[in-house]
């Protein structure tokens, strides 16, 4: 019988369509979340996909008691799938105090309050951004992790080193999970990645572009050692990232995990160049993007692609969709957008 699962920043990107194929799988989810990134409509956008509405509780993971009494209040939790992060790189540079202490304190409030209510299970969302420039591609969970490139890198690396410690301290049992660049959209259109502001990422700006609400998507960088000299990624659509999600509460719940403290990469172990998002996503979409060639953005790095085969192998996972689904459910949810405003 599927327990209930704490889904914290669930109203966000990610957690939404976690959310969705949790509820899909017969698992009660409680989201909390601050709303500082996302809105509190998304909880009935959950539930007109499903049919059934998440618990929701607007709460800030910074606030120490108020977690603990959450906590305290909702002792049927089996498992945490942790999301609630601040996740702008750039922002990152400009504050990053506010990222160390949203980051870093909301993980240690819950990591105590899940102790002091005898949780025993979480999953954190961790990033690729711990590997910086791999030596080797495709880049393997045994890859050394470097320097972080930004504030909000760091907070990742740290995060996953806390709760690293805490189980060896505790009865925990953790995975983390890093993503490679995830993109695209719920089918229906219905939930989605709401970029506040001025985009920094590749395809919610292309998407923009495409929309005309940016005049031009610039191309960072066309001299780097790739065949077609732009950066490539590891793309991954939002609702195989979420599935995996699913595969990592249920080894958790059920106990297969083979350490207290597992790892696994979340890629599809292709990389793609910006040259070729822009091609696939005007071609797949019929309508073009207006773009140019300008300098590299500092703090980028050539390129990365995962090596997925553990979490193929162990989560019993992989991801199914490729670029051209990615890439019209991105602009689909664009369209949705520009339907509502
Ligand atoms: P998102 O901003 O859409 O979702 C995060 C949610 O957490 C938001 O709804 C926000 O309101 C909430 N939140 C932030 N701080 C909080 C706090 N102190 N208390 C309660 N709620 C809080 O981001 P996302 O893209 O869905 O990312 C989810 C997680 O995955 C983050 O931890 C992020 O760092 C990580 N991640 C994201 C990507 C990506 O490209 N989107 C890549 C790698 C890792
Ligand atoms: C960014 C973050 C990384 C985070 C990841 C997933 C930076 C430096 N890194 O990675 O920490 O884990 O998101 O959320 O921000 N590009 C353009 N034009 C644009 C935007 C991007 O050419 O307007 C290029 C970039 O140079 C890169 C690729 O597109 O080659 C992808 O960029 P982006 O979507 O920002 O993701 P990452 O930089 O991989």
């Amino acid at each position: 019988m599927p327990g209930k699962i704490l889904v914290t920043g669930g109203t966000g990107y990610i957690g939404s369509h976690t959310c969705v194929v949790l509820l899909q799988s017969g698992y009660d989810v409680h989201i909390v979340d601050n709303l500082s990134n996302s809105h509190q409509d998304v909880v009935d956008k959950i539930a007109r996909i499903t049919g059934k509405t998440p618990g929701f509780t607007r709460l800030d993971l910074c606030d120490k008691e108020v977690i603990y009494g959450f906590m305290k209040e909702h002792q049927d939790i089996t498992g945490v799938i942790h999301f609630a992060a601040l996740k702008a790189v750039g922002e990152s540079w400009e504050y990053p105090v506010r990222y160390y202490h949203n980051n870093i304190l909301g993980l240690l409030n819950l990591l105590n309050a899940m102790h002091e209510s005898g949780c025993k299970n979480l999953v954190f969302s961790s990033s690729c951004t711990v590997y910086g420039q791999p030596d080797e591609l495709p880049v393997s969970e045994s890859a050394p992790l470097k320097k972080a490139l930004s504030p909000y890198g760091n907070t990742k690396k740290m995060c996953e080193e806390i709760i690293e410690d805490h189980v060896t301290a505790t009865s925990l049992n953790a995975i983390s999970l890093r993503y490679f660049n995830p993109i695209g959209a719920h089918p229906s259109a219905l939930i989605g990645e709401l970029p506040l502001g001025v985009p920094n990422n590749l395809v919610p700006f292309l998407t923009q572009t495409a929309m005309g609400k940016r005049e031009c998507l610039k191309v960072f960088g066309d001299d780097y050692s790739t065949p077609d000299g732009t950066g490539i990624r590891d793309y991954i659509h939002v609702t195989d990232l979420s599935q995996a999600h699913l595969a990592a509460i249920e080894r958790l719940e059920k106990e297969k995990n083979t350490q207290p403290c597992e790892v696994f990469n979340l890629g599809t172990g292709s990389g793609y160049s910006v040259l070729d998002i822009i091609r696939t996503f005007e071609r797949v979409n019929e309508v073009k993007v207006n773009h140019q060639i300008e300098d590299r953005r500092p703090g980028d790095i050539e390129k990365v692609w995962a090596n997925p085969e553990k979490a193929n192998r162990e989560l019993g996972w992989k991801a199914r969709l490729g670029l051209e689904e990615m890439l019209e459910s991105a602009w689909k949810w664009e369209e949705a957008l520009a339907q509502k405003h």
